[in-house]
Protein backbone atom coordinates (compact mmCIF):
# COMPACT_ATOMS: atom_id res chain seq x y z
CA UNK A 1 0.00 0.00 0.00
CA UNK A 2 1.45 3.37 -0.65
CA UNK A 3 -0.07 6.17 1.46
CA UNK A 4 1.01 10.21 1.66
CA UNK A 5 1.39 12.60 4.40
CA UNK A 6 2.18 16.24 4.06
CA UNK A 7 2.09 19.06 6.75
CA UNK A 8 0.42 22.31 6.58
CA UNK A 9 0.63 25.93 8.05
CA UNK A 10 2.90 27.30 10.64
CA UNK A 11 5.29 24.86 11.74
CA UNK A 12 5.98 23.80 15.47
CA UNK A 13 8.28 20.83 17.01
CA UNK A 14 7.49 17.63 17.20
CA UNK A 15 5.73 18.23 13.18
CA UNK A 16 8.96 15.40 12.92
CA UNK A 17 8.12 12.71 15.19
CA UNK A 18 4.94 12.80 13.55
CA UNK A 19 6.00 11.68 10.51
CA UNK A 20 8.67 9.57 11.87
CA UNK A 21 6.10 7.37 13.79
CA UNK A 22 4.13 7.80 10.43
CA UNK A 23 7.25 6.44 8.27
CA UNK A 24 7.94 3.45 10.67
CA UNK A 25 4.69 2.19 11.51
CA UNK A 26 3.70 2.32 7.58
CA UNK A 27 7.33 -0.01 6.87
CA UNK A 28 6.86 -1.78 9.75
CA UNK A 29 3.27 -3.14 7.63
CA UNK A 30 5.14 -3.29 4.42
CA UNK A 31 3.99 -0.08 3.42
CA UNK A 32 5.42 2.97 1.33
CA UNK A 33 5.27 6.31 2.30
CA UNK A 34 5.42 9.62 0.10
CA UNK A 35 5.70 12.91 1.55
CA UNK A 36 4.72 16.05 -0.11
CA UNK A 37 6.62 19.24 0.06
CA UNK A 38 6.01 22.75 1.63
CA UNK A 39 2.09 22.08 2.59
CA UNK A 40 -0.52 21.35 -0.07
CA UNK A 41 1.76 22.88 -2.62
CA UNK A 42 3.47 19.53 -2.92
CA UNK A 43 0.27 18.00 -4.49
CA UNK A 44 0.02 20.38 -7.17
CA UNK A 45 1.96 19.58 -10.25
CA UNK A 46 4.99 20.92 -11.41
CA UNK A 47 6.97 21.02 -14.83
CA UNK A 48 9.79 19.49 -14.82
CA UNK A 49 9.96 18.37 -11.44
CA UNK A 50 8.08 16.96 -8.50
CA UNK A 51 7.41 18.44 -4.73
CA UNK A 52 7.39 15.58 -2.87
CA UNK A 53 9.78 12.63 -1.79
CA UNK A 54 9.43 8.57 -0.76
CA UNK A 55 9.72 8.74 2.73
CA UNK A 56 11.78 5.42 4.14
CA UNK A 57 13.38 4.65 7.66
CA UNK A 58 16.80 6.02 6.09
CA UNK A 59 15.38 9.44 5.91
CA UNK A 60 13.30 9.23 9.23
CA UNK A 61 15.14 7.75 12.00
CA UNK A 62 15.64 9.41 14.89
CA UNK A 63 14.25 12.83 13.71
CA UNK A 64 12.12 12.78 16.57
CA UNK A 65 14.46 15.65 17.81
CA UNK A 66 14.79 18.04 14.87
CA UNK A 67 12.57 21.05 15.53
CA UNK A 68 10.68 22.47 12.21
CA UNK A 69 9.73 19.89 9.35
CA UNK A 70 11.88 17.54 6.47
CA UNK A 71 9.27 18.18 4.49
CA UNK A 72 8.63 22.05 4.90
CA UNK A 73 5.47 23.87 4.86
CA UNK A 74 3.77 27.32 4.01
CA UNK A 75 0.59 29.04 5.51
CA UNK A 76 -0.14 31.00 1.98
CA UNK A 77 -0.34 29.67 -1.51
CA UNK A 78 -3.68 28.23 -3.26
CA UNK A 79 -5.44 25.94 -0.63
CA UNK A 80 -6.47 28.88 2.02
CA UNK A 81 -9.73 27.96 2.35
CA UNK A 82 -12.48 30.35 1.10
CA UNK A 83 -15.22 31.15 3.47
CA UNK A 84 -18.31 32.87 2.10
CA UNK A 85 -20.71 35.05 3.30
CA UNK A 86 -23.12 32.21 4.89
CA UNK A 87 -19.41 30.34 6.25
CA UNK A 88 -19.99 27.84 3.64
CA UNK A 89 -15.79 26.81 2.90
CA UNK A 90 -14.31 26.30 -0.44
CA UNK A 91 -11.47 25.60 -2.55
CA UNK A 92 -10.59 26.81 -5.85
CA UNK A 93 -12.22 23.67 -8.16
CA UNK A 94 -9.16 23.70 -10.15
CA UNK A 95 -6.87 23.36 -7.41
CA UNK A 96 -9.05 20.60 -5.92
CA UNK A 97 -9.02 18.61 -9.26
CA UNK A 98 -4.87 19.01 -9.59
CA UNK A 99 -4.90 17.90 -5.94
CA UNK A 100 -7.03 14.97 -6.62
CA UNK A 101 -5.21 14.27 -9.57
CA UNK A 102 -1.64 13.83 -8.22
CA UNK A 103 -2.96 11.63 -5.65
CA UNK A 104 -4.90 9.42 -8.00
CA UNK A 105 -2.02 9.21 -10.23
CA UNK A 106 0.64 7.85 -7.62
CA UNK A 107 -2.00 5.67 -6.08
CA UNK A 108 -2.12 7.07 -3.04
CA UNK A 109 -4.76 4.67 -0.25
CA UNK A 110 -4.49 7.70 2.16
CA UNK A 111 -3.36 11.10 2.87
CA UNK A 112 -2.26 12.05 6.62
CA UNK A 113 -2.87 15.69 6.60
CA UNK A 114 -0.41 17.26 9.71
CA UNK A 115 -1.85 20.77 10.53
CA UNK A 116 -3.77 23.63 12.22
CA UNK A 117 -7.24 25.15 12.34
CA UNK A 118 -6.76 26.42 8.52
CA UNK A 119 -5.29 23.17 7.33
CA UNK A 120 -7.72 20.64 9.24
CA UNK A 121 -10.19 22.82 6.89
CA UNK A 122 -8.65 21.92 3.36
CA UNK A 123 -8.01 18.34 4.67
CA UNK A 124 -12.14 18.20 5.16
CA UNK A 125 -12.53 19.51 1.91
CA UNK A 126 -10.38 16.70 0.16
CA UNK A 127 -12.09 14.52 2.52
CA UNK A 128 -15.24 15.54 1.40
CA UNK A 129 -13.93 15.09 -2.61
CA UNK A 130 -13.98 11.35 -1.58
CA UNK A 131 -10.12 11.20 -1.23
CA UNK A 132 -9.15 9.40 2.06
CA UNK A 133 -7.48 11.27 4.54
CA UNK A 134 -6.84 11.71 8.23
CA UNK A 135 -6.10 14.50 10.04
CA UNK A 136 -3.10 15.19 12.55
CA UNK A 137 -3.91 18.21 14.98
CA UNK A 138 -0.36 20.58 15.50
CA UNK A 139 -0.22 23.93 16.71
CA UNK A 140 1.62 25.53 19.27
CA UNK A 141 -1.75 27.41 20.46
CA UNK A 142 -3.00 24.50 21.52
CA UNK A 143 -6.23 25.91 20.39
CA UNK A 144 -7.25 23.71 17.54
CA UNK A 145 -10.35 21.97 18.46
CA UNK A 146 -12.14 21.20 22.00
CA UNK A 147 -11.50 17.40 21.45
CA UNK A 148 -7.96 16.99 22.38
CA UNK A 149 -6.30 17.69 25.54
CA UNK A 150 -2.84 18.93 23.79
CA UNK A 151 -1.65 19.15 20.54
CA UNK A 152 1.73 18.76 19.98
CA UNK A 153 3.70 21.85 19.99
CA UNK A 154 2.57 23.59 22.53
CA UNK A 155 4.59 22.32 25.72
CA UNK A 156 7.28 22.71 23.48
CA UNK A 157 6.27 26.97 23.08
CA UNK A 158 5.57 26.28 27.36
CA UNK A 159 9.26 25.47 27.61
CA UNK A 160 10.62 28.33 25.50
CA UNK A 161 8.56 30.94 27.06
CA UNK A 162 8.96 29.76 31.01
CA UNK A 163 12.77 29.98 30.35
CA UNK A 164 12.76 33.00 28.30
CA UNK A 165 10.99 34.31 31.71
CA UNK A 166 13.24 33.31 33.64
CA UNK A 167 15.82 34.74 32.02
CA UNK A 168 14.25 38.25 31.55
CA UNK A 169 13.42 38.01 35.60
CA UNK A 170 17.39 38.43 36.45
CA UNK A 171 17.72 42.08 34.44
CA UNK A 172 14.20 43.34 35.59
CA UNK A 173 15.50 42.22 39.15
CA UNK A 174 18.42 44.08 38.43
CA UNK A 175 17.37 47.10 37.32
CA UNK A 176 13.65 47.04 39.37
CA UNK A 177 11.76 47.32 36.33
CA UNK A 178 8.47 46.16 35.17
CA UNK A 179 9.13 43.87 32.29
CA UNK A 180 6.08 43.26 29.73
CA UNK A 181 6.80 39.78 27.40
CA UNK A 182 4.54 39.52 24.54
CA UNK A 183 3.86 35.66 23.80
CA UNK A 184 1.89 33.98 20.66
CA UNK A 185 -1.41 31.84 21.11
CA UNK A 186 -3.06 33.35 18.04
CA UNK A 187 -6.91 34.04 19.66
CA UNK A 188 -6.40 31.87 22.51
CA UNK A 189 -4.03 32.26 26.26
CA UNK A 190 -3.21 28.66 26.66
CA UNK A 191 0.51 29.75 26.39
CA UNK A 192 0.64 33.23 28.18
CA UNK A 193 -1.50 31.26 31.17
CA UNK A 194 0.68 27.87 31.23
CA UNK A 195 3.98 29.95 31.06
CA UNK A 196 3.22 32.73 33.27
CA UNK A 197 2.30 30.20 36.35
CA UNK A 198 5.23 28.19 35.20
CA UNK A 199 7.93 31.43 35.86
CA UNK A 200 5.64 33.04 38.64
CA UNK A 201 4.36 35.88 36.46
CA UNK A 202 2.61 39.03 38.05
CA UNK A 203 0.46 39.55 35.54
CA UNK A 204 -1.17 37.01 32.91
CA UNK A 205 -3.31 38.89 30.26
CA UNK A 206 -5.20 36.30 27.92
CA UNK A 207 -7.77 37.09 25.29
CA UNK A 208 -10.53 35.25 27.27
CA UNK A 209 -10.39 37.43 30.31
CA UNK A 210 -11.03 41.02 29.56
CA UNK A 211 -8.94 43.29 31.51
CA UNK A 212 -8.67 46.74 32.79
CA UNK A 213 -5.70 48.12 32.44
CA UNK A 214 -6.14 50.31 35.56
CA UNK A 215 -6.57 46.74 37.47
CA UNK A 216 -3.44 45.86 36.39
CA UNK A 217 -1.55 49.46 36.86
CA UNK A 218 -2.85 49.01 40.70
CA UNK A 219 -1.53 45.58 40.84
CA UNK A 220 1.76 46.21 40.17
CA UNK A 221 2.02 49.40 42.09
CA UNK A 222 0.88 47.36 45.22
CA UNK A 223 3.56 44.83 44.42
CA UNK A 224 6.20 47.46 43.81
CA UNK A 225 5.13 49.01 47.03
CA UNK A 226 5.01 45.49 48.86
CA UNK A 227 9.27 45.56 48.55
CA UNK A 228 9.32 43.48 44.73
CA UNK A 229 12.15 44.40 42.87
CA UNK A 230 10.99 43.41 39.27
CA UNK A 231 7.24 42.86 37.70
CA UNK A 232 6.39 40.13 34.83
CA UNK A 233 3.30 40.93 32.90
CA UNK A 234 2.66 38.22 30.54
CA UNK A 235 0.25 39.10 27.77
CA UNK A 236 -0.82 36.95 24.85
CA UNK A 237 -0.83 38.78 21.22
CA UNK A 238 -4.79 38.25 20.77
CA UNK A 239 -5.45 40.21 23.92
CA UNK A 240 -7.83 43.42 23.19
CA UNK A 241 -6.94 46.64 24.02
CA UNK A 242 -10.55 49.10 24.81
CA UNK A 243 -12.16 46.12 22.33
CA UNK A 244 -9.52 46.59 19.68
CA UNK A 245 -7.03 43.65 18.10
CA UNK A 246 -3.78 45.11 17.83
CA UNK A 247 -1.83 43.92 14.56
CA UNK A 248 0.87 44.75 12.26
CA UNK A 249 -0.50 45.86 8.76
CA UNK A 250 2.48 45.11 5.87
CA UNK A 251 1.17 47.78 3.66
CA UNK A 252 3.23 46.28 0.49
CA UNK A 253 1.32 43.15 0.83
CA UNK A 254 -1.77 44.08 2.70
CA UNK A 255 -1.15 41.20 4.76
CA UNK A 256 -2.50 41.66 8.93
CA UNK A 257 -1.80 39.97 11.47
CA UNK A 258 -1.50 39.42 15.64
CA UNK A 259 1.70 41.40 16.99
CA UNK A 260 2.70 44.33 18.89
CA UNK A 261 0.38 44.38 22.30
CA UNK A 262 3.52 43.75 24.14
CA UNK A 263 4.68 47.67 22.46
CA UNK A 264 1.27 49.22 23.12
CA UNK A 265 1.25 48.16 27.10
CA UNK A 266 4.34 48.53 28.00
CA UNK A 267 4.55 52.70 27.40
CA UNK A 268 1.11 52.77 28.93
CA UNK A 269 2.42 50.97 31.92
CA UNK A 270 5.42 52.90 32.24
CA UNK A 271 3.88 56.73 32.47
CA UNK A 272 0.93 54.86 34.96
CA UNK A 273 3.16 53.27 37.12
CA UNK A 274 6.25 55.33 37.24
CA UNK A 275 8.20 52.55 37.27
CA UNK A 276 10.53 51.86 34.09
CA UNK A 277 9.93 49.34 31.95
CA UNK A 278 10.18 47.51 29.02
CA UNK A 279 8.70 44.98 26.90
CA UNK A 280 10.10 41.79 25.02
CA UNK A 281 8.51 39.72 22.52
CA UNK A 282 9.41 36.24 22.33
CA UNK A 283 8.19 35.55 18.63
CA UNK A 284 8.82 32.59 16.55
CA UNK A 285 11.27 31.57 19.17
CA UNK A 286 8.42 30.11 20.47
CA UNK A 287 7.91 27.99 17.17
CA UNK A 288 11.77 27.27 16.54
CA UNK A 289 14.31 24.87 18.22
CA UNK A 290 13.92 20.71 19.39
CA UNK A 291 10.71 19.34 20.79
CA UNK A 292 10.62 18.68 24.17
CA UNK A 293 10.38 14.89 25.07
CA UNK A 294 6.45 15.20 26.17
CA UNK A 295 5.96 16.81 22.06
CA UNK A 296 7.87 14.10 21.12
CA UNK A 297 6.14 11.48 22.14
CA UNK A 298 2.85 13.07 21.57
CA UNK A 299 3.94 13.66 18.23
CA UNK A 300 5.16 9.40 17.75
CA UNK A 301 1.91 8.52 19.18
CA UNK A 302 -0.10 10.62 16.56
CA UNK A 303 1.75 9.27 13.76
CA UNK A 304 1.44 5.42 14.91
CA UNK A 305 -2.10 6.02 15.50
CA UNK A 306 -2.74 7.54 12.15
CA UNK A 307 -1.51 5.02 10.28
CA UNK A 308 -4.07 2.46 12.58
CA UNK A 309 -6.61 4.63 11.41
CA UNK A 310 -5.54 3.83 7.90
CA UNK A 311 -5.29 0.19 8.29
CA UNK A 312 -9.06 0.08 9.54
CA UNK A 313 -10.03 2.47 6.71
CA UNK A 314 -11.48 5.29 9.27
CA UNK A 315 -10.98 8.12 7.18
CA UNK A 316 -12.17 11.39 7.35
CA UNK A 317 -10.97 11.29 11.27
CA UNK A 318 -8.73 13.46 13.04
CA UNK A 319 -6.50 11.70 16.33
CA UNK A 320 -6.84 13.76 19.32
CA UNK A 321 -5.00 13.41 22.58
CA UNK A 322 -7.86 13.11 25.42
CA UNK A 323 -6.77 12.60 29.33
CA UNK A 324 -3.79 10.07 28.73
CA UNK A 325 -5.38 8.02 25.46
CA UNK A 326 -4.76 8.92 21.73
CA UNK A 327 -8.11 8.49 20.30
CA UNK A 328 -10.03 9.99 17.09
CA UNK A 329 -13.19 11.85 16.47
CA UNK A 330 -14.55 12.83 13.19
CA UNK A 331 -12.98 15.68 11.08
CA UNK A 332 -16.15 17.65 11.39
CA UNK A 333 -15.93 17.82 15.21
CA UNK A 334 -12.19 18.48 14.88
CA UNK A 335 -12.51 21.89 12.93
CA UNK A 336 -15.72 22.78 14.56
CA UNK A 337 -14.82 24.20 17.97
CA UNK A 338 -11.81 26.01 18.56
CA UNK A 339 -10.35 25.50 22.23
CA UNK A 340 -10.18 28.49 24.70
CA UNK A 341 -9.49 29.05 27.86
CA UNK A 342 -12.14 28.52 30.55
CA UNK A 343 -12.08 31.76 33.31
CA UNK A 344 -13.65 29.38 35.80
CA UNK A 345 -11.26 26.42 34.83
CA UNK A 346 -9.10 25.01 37.95
CA UNK A 347 -6.25 26.28 36.37
CA UNK A 348 -7.33 29.84 36.43
CA UNK A 349 -8.62 29.44 40.05
CA UNK A 350 -5.33 28.20 40.92
CA UNK A 351 -3.61 31.25 39.21
CA UNK A 352 -5.82 33.11 41.52
CA UNK A 353 -5.09 31.25 44.44
CA UNK A 354 -1.07 32.22 43.60
CA UNK A 355 -2.05 35.77 43.48
CA UNK A 356 -1.59 36.07 39.63
CA UNK A 357 -2.95 38.99 38.35
CA UNK A 358 -5.65 38.68 35.14
CA UNK A 359 -6.47 42.13 35.20
CA UNK A 360 -10.38 42.05 35.97
CA UNK A 361 -10.13 42.54 39.47
CA UNK A 362 -9.47 45.38 41.56
CA UNK A 363 -6.58 44.46 43.63
CA UNK A 364 -8.54 45.15 46.97
CA UNK A 365 -10.82 42.37 45.62
CA UNK A 366 -8.16 40.04 45.38
CA UNK A 367 -6.75 37.44 47.99
CA UNK A 368 -4.10 38.77 50.37
CA UNK A 369 -0.61 39.03 49.75
CA UNK A 370 1.45 39.29 52.16
CA UNK A 371 5.44 37.97 51.96
CA UNK A 372 6.39 37.75 55.24
O1 LIG B 1 -0.85 29.93 14.71
C1 LIG B 1 0.42 29.81 15.20
C2 LIG B 1 1.14 31.13 15.14
O2 LIG B 1 2.39 30.95 15.67
C3 LIG B 1 0.41 32.27 15.82
O3 LIG B 1 0.47 32.16 17.20
C4 LIG B 1 1.14 33.45 15.24
O4 LIG B 1 0.44 34.65 15.37
C5 LIG B 1 1.27 33.02 13.78
O5 LIG B 1 1.31 31.58 13.79
C6 LIG B 1 2.51 33.54 13.10
O6 LIG B 1 2.40 33.12 11.76
P1 LIG B 1 3.66 33.32 10.77
O7 LIG B 1 4.60 32.19 11.04
O8 LIG B 1 3.05 33.25 9.38
O9 LIG B 1 4.26 34.65 11.09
Amino acid sequence: MIIGILNSGGDCPGINAVIEGYVTAAYSRGWRVIGFHDGFEGLLPVVGGRRYEVLNLLKTHKIRSLGGTILGTTNTGNFNVQVNKVGRHSLDPQILAKAKKTITALGLEALAVIGGGGSAKTAKLLAEEGLPVISIPKTINNDLCSASDYTFGFQSAVEVVSSSIDRIRTTANAHQRVMVIEVMGDLSGWIALHSGIASSADVVLIPEIEFDLQNVVDGIKERKAAGQREIIVVVAEGCRMNGELVTVFNKDNGDERLGGIGNRLCHLLEPATGIETRYCVLGHTQRGGSPCAFDRVLGLRFGVEAVKLIERREFSTSVVLKGPKVGTVSIDEAVAEPRFVNPQSHLVQTARELGIIFGDRRPQDLRRRQLD
